[in-house]
């Protein structure tokens, strides 16, 4: 499967950021990731509508959404009306995982269904032929910069082999702690949607590591 690329704006310089969403989508990023926490999912806040909404004036990839937020069905629409183009959510966060999925693509736009370390398969198994994307979580959500958690590779794997065994080509997307050392080890289990916010964003030469990752297979 084609490998994707989608740098997560949670590491970029928040004061150029029109600048950094260029530097993301010039340097060959597949989509822009845009992670939002309320502070009661996850014990961070980083931001939310109205900055999606001045990242899609200069935005011509699509905006992947992570939503770290309880019940997110309530902010389904205004994600959406303010350019999110993939709407992911945890599972863990939802009382009702089916309604959310239902109403992200009512919109039109891709849904993913997201899973923290410690949430097996099992869990969202049902759910998995009703999504674009599931997101398996290499790090506690919550905050950049941590170490990749090589065990939730089993659950790659796993989606991977069910994704084979349906003939679903699922995009199955990796998130944190991403870095040169780490990616080869995603992309082996299956993975083909990689997020990277420190490594990209710390980069001089985002372009170049990109092209490094998207040679993997
Ligand atoms: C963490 C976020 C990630 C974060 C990844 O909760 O979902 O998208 O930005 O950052 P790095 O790549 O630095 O681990
Ligand atoms: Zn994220």
């Amino acid at each position: 499967m084609e490998i994707k690329v989608s740098p997560s704006l949670l590491s970029c310089d928040f004061l150029k950021l029109g600048d950094e969403i260029n530097r993301a989508q010039n340097s060959g990023s597949d989509m822009i990731h845009f992670d939002v926490m309320d502070g009661m999912f996850v014990n961070n806040i980083s931001f939310g509508i109205p900055l999606l909404a001045a990242s899609k004036k200069c935005a011509y990839i699509p905006l992947d959404v992570h939503l770290m937020i309880n019940e997110p069905i309530r902010y389904i629409d205004a994600f959406v009306d303010n350019g999110a183009d993939i709407v992911t959510f945890h599972a863990e966060a939802c009382s009702n995982v089916t309604a959310v999925i239902k109403r992200i693509k009512s919109r039109g736009v891709m849904a993913g269904i997201a899973l923290k370390p410690n949430t097996p398969v099992d869990s969202i198994v049902e759910y998995v032929k009703l999504v674009d994307m599931v997101l398996v979580m290499t790090v506690e959500p919550g905050f950049g910069g941590q170490s990749f958690m090589y065990e939730t590779m089993d659950k790659v794997r796993t989606l991977r082999k069910y994704s084979d065994d349906n003939g679903l080509s699922l995009d199955i997307q990796v998130d944190g702690g991403i870095n040169a050392d780490t990616v080869s080890a995603a992309v082996e289990a299956g993975a083909n949607v990689i997020v990277s916010g420190t490594y990209l964003f710390k980069s001089d030469n985002m372009a170049g590591e990109i092209r490094k990752i998207k040679a993997l297979k």
